[in-house]
């Protein structure tokens, strides 16, 4: 490991700070070109054209180059060479840090410790004593806690599953997950101060909510894309040689909607869903695949021909989207949450809107 920095990290970190989008708040920026980001990804994951998975580390062509570059990167693989841990983007970390609007005084939770990198940020933003961060994999907490001693920061970090808070030292008035939660956890409002902040990724987007009473806050969506990691699951596999007998219908909407055009709107409206499409030997998209936990399964061909089975009866969903002509903006997703409902809602209170499934964790 290589701190203090040599030259090149600190010219490299200087410039990668300098960098960063201007409009957010300085003293964020200021503590991206002060924590050394290569002391908590000493080794990264990069995927080759064959996808397979080859290890980065210090003294590798590339490597500080990178850790100083606006890139998220893989740091754990599980046995089936699934990404299960990552350094997020820098600039979305910058606007997420930025909107959480945490200051001297402030007391933050965050859900997801991961590298320790952003941990490292708030410790050196807010002070060791106001930051407490979970992660659920106990060795990531100890090599985070291990890089964080390292860097000069000692925050509070234990493992746990962070959807749960810590309430031993709530109530906070700041809360960040830096995991994909499909709602705001209950905890998290329990054990947030009045007029606490909470910045949370909600499928492809970022929640900014505002707690405004005890059990109730109000917030609206970050402009910005959001692909954190993906909840960790054991649903049911799709349903793909069940569904080849149905027969199909036809459908208006185009199945690669779903990939860009509906992407965000589609998981506020099927939490958790996952997708696959498929190509031609020009690699030409022939068709797109959406299942849900339940093993509710839909197929759509680029034709417009669509099967689906199962309860959740996935493209029904995905038709009652058709009303966003474009890409919706994100921001125009607001989200009402009370003790017993969390509700998104497009553009007013009384347009179209969806319930998140109840305070539930990553
Ligand atoms: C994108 S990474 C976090 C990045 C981290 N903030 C950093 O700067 O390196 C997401 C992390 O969330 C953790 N995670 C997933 N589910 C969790 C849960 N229920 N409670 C706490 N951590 C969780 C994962 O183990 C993973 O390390």
């Amino acid at each position: 490991m290589t701190w203090p920095d040599t030259g090149v990290s600190a010219a490299l970190r200087q410039t990668f700070a300098a960098e960063l989008d201007p409009q957010f708040d300085r003293g964020w920026v200021d503590a991206f070109a002060a924590v050394p980001r290569h002391v908590f990804v000493p080794r990264y994951y990069a995927q080759s054209d064959n996808r397979s998975w080859r290890s980065v580390t210090l003294g590798d062509p590339g490597y500080m180059e990178t850790i100083y570059s606006n890139q998220a990167l893989t740091t754990q693989l599980d046995e089936h060479g699934i990404p299960t841990s990552s350094s997020s983007e820098p600039a979305l970390m910058l606007e997420m840090l930025d909107a959480l609007d945490a200051r001297q005084g402030d007391t933050v939770f965050e859900l997801g410790t991961g590298t320790g990198y952003n941990t490292a940020l708030l410790s050196h933003r807010l002070g060791d004593d106001n930051v407490t961060s979970l992660d659920v994999d106990p060795s990531l907490v100890e090599a985070a806690a291990f890089r964080l001693e390292k860097a000069g920061y000692r925050p509070f970090v234990t493992t746990g599953d962070g959807a749960r808070g810590w309430p031993q030292r709530s109530p906070y008035t700041r809360i960040i997950a830096t995991a994909a939660l499909r709602a705001v956890p209950a905890p998290f409002l329990d054990q947030a101060a009045p007029g606490a902040i909470i910045v949370a990724p909600i499928g492809y987007g970022v929640l900014r909510a505002t707690v405004t009473a005890p059990g109730h806050a109000t917030g609206r969506f970050l402009p910005t894309p959001a692909h954190f990691m993906p909840r960790r699951t054991q649903g049911a596999a799709p349903a793909f040689d069940a569904v080849r007998s149905v027969e199909p219908a036809d459908t208006k909407v185009a199945p690669t909607d779903i990939l860009d055009r509906l992407r965000f709107p589609l998981s506020i409206a099927l939490p958790g869903h996952s997708s696959c499409s498929w190509r031609d030997d020009d690699g030409e998209l022939t068709a797109v695949g959406l299942w849900t936990e339940d093993g509710s399964t839909a197929t759509a061909h680029v034709s417009g021909a669509v099967r689906q089975i199962g309860p959740r009866r996935p493209w029904d969903v995905v038709e009652d989207l058709a009303i966003f002509e474009n890409v919706p903006p994100r921001d125009d997703f607001h989200v009402t949450i009370t003790p017993s409902r969390q509700t998104v809602w497009y553009n007013a209170p009384d347009g179209p809107s969806w319930e998140l499934p109840g305070g539930d964790g990553p």
